[in-house]
């Protein structure tokens, strides 16, 4: 725009094609004043990760996959520095939380994410505390966020009819988030925001303390295991998560990953993988 050709306002019905437009795009929250040039963000986050100083260990929890040990988790190569102070203060805060009403009260506190500014409220978990199998997902959407809950739109309720196929209810599993604020628009959370969220699902999985973990799509089963590879490699197989140290004792959970819900809403004919995971873990939890 220049002082000569000033743009003429919009119209109230121009504006609304135009927000319609925006949250048909996804773009469904005001995240700041001005725009920020991400893609120049990304490139001078990967220059300083190149740096010697930029990772650090992020907590003693590490995951060991079925047939190899998995090298330490460490903070990936992207965080940044002031990321990396929010890792080290989230470990010190998800060490300290003795119990899981402990842990979502330092979470309601905890200002070291970005996603909490723009998430309605916090989504923490569902289900059962003493429950013998956990979920993990993702992030929350946009149901979750409102509801305060994980999995609670569509992709929750055909989650809850796979449980109920292994003779299972909703109120006998925990159900989790590796992130649990939802980001905008449901874009995947960025490297920064996962590793800031990290130790305190890797705290609420040890105070649960459940026998076996399914980890719901590959997001949450490259984090928590810390592995490369794609759901698609990875589903099917056991796994094992190293928890706990400190004032919790060490533990191995065994981990099996399956393909998310909302993908299995997209692609139903993917729907008998799952149902061999979920036997699996049905097998397993009857010690068969
Ligand atoms: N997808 C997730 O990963 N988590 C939720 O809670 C809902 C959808």
């Amino acid at each position: 725009m220049t002082p000569d050709h000033p743009i003429p306002p919009l119209e109230a019905a121009e504006l609304a094609h135009v927000l319609r437009w925006y949250a048909d795009m996804g773009v469904d929250a005001a995240v700041d004043e001005v725009p920020h040039d991400r893609f120049a963000e990304s490139a001078a986050v990967t220059r300083q990760s190149q740096a010697p100083h930029a990772s650090a260990p992020i907590g003693a929890a590490q995951a060991v996959s079925a047939h190899a040990v998995a090298p330490a988790r460490s903070t990936p190569a992207s965080v940044t520095a002031s990321a990396q102070d929010a890792v080290l203060s989230a470990q010190d805060l998800a060490a300290g939380a003795k119990t899981l009403d402990a842990l979502r009260a330092v979470l309601e506190s905890f200002d070291g994410c970005g996603l909490k500014k723009t998430a309605t409220q916090l989504c923490f978990a569902d289900g059962n505390p003493q429950a013998k199998l956990m979920f993990v997902g993702e992030a929350p959407g946009a149901d979750e966020d409102r509801q305060g809950k994980p999995f609670v739109g569509r992709a929750g309720q055909l989650l809850n009819r796979m449980v109920a196929a292994i003779g299972l209810a909703r109120e006998d599993v925990y159900i989790a988030n590796v992130v649990p604020w939802r980001p905008p628009g449901n874009r995947t959370p960025t490297p920064q925001e996962t590793a800031i969220c990290l130790p305190f699902v890797l705290r609420q999985i040890a105070l649960v303390n459940p026998d076996i973990v399914m980890c719901l799509g590959g997001a949450s089963a490259q984090t928590l295991l810390a592995l490369k590879d794609g759901i698609t490699k990875t589903r099917g197989r056991w796994h094992k998560l190293r928890i706990g140290g400190g004032d919790l004792p060490e533990r191995e959970i065994a981990v099996m990953p399956t393909l998310h819900p909302a993908y299995l809403l997209r692609t139903p004919a993917h729907k008998r993988l799952a149902w061999q995971d979920f036997r699996a873990v049905a097998k397993a939890l009857s010690g068969a």
